[in-house]
């Protein structure tokens, strides 16, 4: 799975705060830094940048949204602070419980761990952009249905997790993936037999469309 600090195309956001202005960091930087016509010049290859806000362009929930953030802002900061969209959870902010859990270029990633920056250009779909309350992802029903949260602050992170699982695996999708597929997800609440049977049942109705 992608989410996370070590998975493909994630980036440990501590790591890059250790080495910024070093190579590996500039390495990190480089495409929204192209993208924006914003490289340091002076011929040394190494782009430089902020520490004021850096414009950027992002696909969310299926629209265009163009802001200004520190490189230093995350992603998930941004969804909740620029963007106002606040389903995606900050709960550890160190990319360890799932809570703060999208979709960057249609795989689940700890929002968290992920540089607004580093997104730019990126496919982002929030739990918002999977259904409304009148019109539910199959997912999303699938929760309420089977009673899948308590308290609810992990459950966008579960759905966006439950989600890709099933849009992976589609009827294939087993009790063992399923379980893979959350095994970055934690709840405090201990509701993990409802979100596997959540999940199942979700993947179960898409056999019948
Ligand atoms: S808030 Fe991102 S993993 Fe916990
Ligand atoms: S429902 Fe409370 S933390 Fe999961």
């Amino acid at each position: 799975m992608a989410k996370g600090s070590d998975g493909e195309g994630g980036v440990r956001r501590r790591d890059l705060f250790k080495s910024a202005g070093a190579a590996a960091a500039a390495s990190a930087f480089l495409n929204p830094l192209r993208a924006f016509g914003q490289e340091a010049g002076g011929g040394t290859g190494t782009p430089s940048v902020g520490p004021g806000p850096v414009e950027i362009a992002l696909d969310v929930n299926g629209g265009e949204r163009k802001l200004a953030v520190e490189p230093r802002r995350t992603l998930l900061d941004a969804l909740r602070g620029d963007m106002d969209l606040t389903g995606a959870k900050r709960v550890c902010d160190r990319g360890t419980c799932g809570a703060c859990t999208v979709w960057m270029n249609g795989k689940p990633v700890y929002s968290c761990m992920v540089l607004a920056v580093e997104a730019e250009g990126s496919e982002i779909t929030t739990v918002e952009g999977l259904g409304t309350p009148d019109n539910m992802h199959a997912v999303q029903a699938a929760f309420v249905a089977e009673d899948a949260l308590q308290c609810g602050f992990c459950t966008p992170g579960f759905v966006m997790s439950c989600a890709w699982a099933v849009k992976e695996h589609g009827t294939e999708l087993t009790d063992e993936t399923l379980r893979e597929s959350v095994c970055g997800n934690l709840c405090r609440c201990g509701t993990y037999t409802h979100v596997v049977a959540a999940a199942l049942s979700a993947a179960r109705a898409a056999e019948g469309e």
